[in-house]
């Protein structure tokens, strides 16, 4: 129903959104380092660390992690890509769309990397390299027709937002293979063949570049549509989750709404044959504005879920109730934003909060990031390590892992989660303010240095995760959901009673994995259930009253564990990563992202 836009939407959206001027940052007193600053200003942050580091200089990644990686993305395409269909068919539309976008990233990692590990072909990069990545790519075209439009258009917001981050993703890659392997087409932004044959061998960019103008229309039609959930008449801004449900604004589309705005700013910014259009860059700056003023964050420093609107029928338009659940999804989408608007804007503030955020995080998993190793020592190998908000024993997990209950959204998290990290922490080039007419050199360079160092003293702790992770393969090479299963011997007595989590905490409700409640807070006409829904126009919200708050799949996830060995069935297997979903498309990408994130973030602070 919202597929026709009216072509105006953009404008009208502009008029509204400009109207109050374009601020170059959310904090005032910050120091760009592309405006003349004041006296202040001009000490630009020394330190991105809240806390004094060791020598974090022997966590580099050997070329061993990027076979590693590669292998995580080939299991994934062999197991779970369907080239008939053109897509990842167990995944659901949300999922696929995360697919998408790791895998396009790790095509932009295979394009920068692959001579390390092939040295010998640099001068013959159109032959064998040029054969592997683009095998890749040719999936992800396919999936630029296997993706199921129509439906996400009827989803919520944020499954809406997911779709423009791939394509972003994707065009990303195609420019960065283009001026990497092409550069006599450099110069050449158009993807057009020249008629006359010698100037089409001597000009032709790279073919995978005349995908560029389909994905920009992909990605600018479904960032309007996504932008539609911005509303100022509850809580004075922010995204609506869902609207066919009461409204919720969660910390996820939110998110989403701040990195794909910032993203199609600077696409369109960095491509010449298209103008920059400031009505993403103001979206993306009165999103972060509204967030970072929602009071969304927790004693931890950590995102929770969201805000009810609660005595809505009152008259009541404030977020007054807040949900404390807390995903790890929900602390790395920012991560994109934030380094997109210090990319843009040129202040180190929205770097600082990246940071922040980071370390907040991998306190959170019981790391000690001071002494590059686990808070909790790992002691009898059945007892958990001490829960510490999103993890345990340094390894980042959400509430669903250990107990193998995680829904098919909550598998998808943690890479989500590592491939927004993995963005983040990139190396700062300055390349878009370099032509700056007050671009101050100093000072970017004080605040480059700061940035890679604090990404190296993140290293130990992803190659921690990233160690475990490899350890939750099976035969095939699928990774597992619930990277900690090593800290257990993989021993399966965890249940959502033994896992040391706090399940009915106040005010927390766990709606990823058990759907929404039928209560006044979350509406009693409609629930939300995660995973595949089938039969209705709309797959994810099912108006109907419940007898049970069990859904099927709670069921199917206990049952290895429940199931006692003297009944009538044996455990299928003592591997905790089989349990509920067991190995999915979700948890393959997981893994990709992670080892792929190991090992670039790796290669950006040996840079
Ligand atoms: C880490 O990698 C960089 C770049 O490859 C190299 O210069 C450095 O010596 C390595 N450090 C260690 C401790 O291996
Ligand atoms: C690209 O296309 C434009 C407009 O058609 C043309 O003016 C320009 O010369 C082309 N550039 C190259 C390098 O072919
Ligand atoms: C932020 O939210 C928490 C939890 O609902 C609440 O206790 C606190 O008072 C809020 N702070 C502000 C400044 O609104
Ligand atoms: C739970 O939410 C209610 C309503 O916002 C609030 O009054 C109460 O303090 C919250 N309790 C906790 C433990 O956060
Ligand atoms: C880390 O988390 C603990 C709670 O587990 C908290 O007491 C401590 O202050 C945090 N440290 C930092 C540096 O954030």
């Amino acid at each position: 129903m919202r597929a026709t836009l009216p072509t105006t939407t953009l404008a009208i959206l502009a008029s509204s959104l400009l109207a109050a001027g374009a601020p170059v940052s959310y904090k005032p007193e910050a120091c760009s380092v592309i405006a003349s600053g004041s006296a202040e200003c001009r000490q630009a942050p020394a330190d991105f660390l809240r806390i004094p580091t060791g020598n974090h200089a022997f966590n580099n990644a050997s070329t061993e992690i990027l076979q590693d990686a590669f292998s995580a993305l080939a299991v994934l395409q062999n197991e779970y890509y369907q080239i008939g269909r053109s897509t990842w068919p167990s995944a659901i539309d949300w999922t696929a769309a995360v697919t998408q976008t790791v895998v396009s990233g790790m095509l932009s990692t295979l394009t920068r990397s692959l001579d390390l590990v092939d040295p010998g072909a640099t001068s013959s990069f159109q032959g064998a390299h040029e054969n592997l990545v683009s095998s890749v790519y040719d999936q992800i075209i396919g999936y630029y027709y296997g993706q199921d439009i129509v439906a996400i258009k009827d989803e919520a917001f944020d499954d809406i937002l997911w779709v423009v981050l791939g394509w972003i993703e994707a065009m990303n890659f195609a420019r960065l293979h283009d001026s990497l392997h092409f550069p006599k087409a450099e110069h050449n932004p158009n993807a057009t063949l020249p008629t006359d044959i010698h100037v089409a061998l001597a000009t032709l960019p790279w073919r995978g570049r005349f995908w560029i103008p389909s994905f920009q229309s992909r990605s600018q039609s479904f960032w309007l549509l996504g932008a539609e959930g911005w509303d100022t008449e509850l809580c004075h801004g922010g995204m609506v989750w869902n609207p066919r449900l009461e409204p919720y604004k969660n910390a996820i589309t939110n998110e989403l709404y701040i990195s794909a705005s910032i993203s199609m700013y600077r696409h369109f910014a960095d491509d010449s044959t298209v103008d920059g259009d400031p009505v993403y860059l103001q979206a993306a700056i009165e999103g972060y504005k509204w967030l970072v003023n929602s009071n969304m964050t927790n004693d931890a420093g950590l995102f929770v879920d969201g805000f009810h609107i609660g005595g809505l029928a009152d008259g009541n338009i404030e977020c007054n109730v807040r949900d404390e659940m807390v995903y790890t999804y929900n602390q790395g989408v920012l991560l994109t934003g934030q380094r997109g608007l210090w990319e843009v804007t040129g202040s180190p503030s929205y770097l600082a909060d990246g940071h922040d955020l980071i370390q907040a995080v991998i306190n959170a998993t019981g790391w000690d990031l001071e002494a590059n190793q686990p808070i909790d020592a790992v002691g009898v190998p059945s007892e958990l390590p001490r829960w510490r908000g999103l993890g345990r024993g340094g390894i980042l997990e959400d509430e669903c892992d250990a107990s193998g209950t995680c829904s098919q959204d909550s598998q998808t998290f943690k890479g989500i989660y590592f491939h927004h990290l993995n963005e983040f922490c990139r190396p700062l080039d300055g390349n878009s303010f370099k032509e700056h007419k007050s671009f101050n050199v100093n000072s970017f360079d004080s605040v480059k240095a700061a940035h890679r160092s604090a990404c190296q003293a993140y290293l130990g702790w992803i190659k921690h995760n990233a160690l475990a992770a490899l350890e939750t393969r099976d035969a095939r090479g699928r990774y597992g959901m619930w990277w900690g299963a090593g800290l257990v011997g993989n021993s399966i007595a965890v249940s959502p009673q033994g896992d040391g989590i706090d399940h009915d905490a106040a005010n927390t409700t766990d709606y990823r994995n058990h759907g929404t409640p039928q209560d006044d807070i979350w509406g009693r006409v409609s629930r939300w259930l995660p995973g595949p829904q089938k039969g209705g126009l709309d797959k994810q919200v099912v108006a109907r009253h419940l007898e049970s708050t069990d859904t099927d799949m709670d069921m199917n996830m206990m049952e290895s564990v429940t199931k006692s060995p003297a009944g009538r069935q044996m455990p299928r297997s003592t591997d905790p990563n089989d349990r509920g979903r067991g190995r999915t498309v979700e948890t393959q990408v997981g893994g990709l992202a992670l080892l792929r994130a190991y090992w670039d973030v790796s290669q950006s602070v040996s840079t």
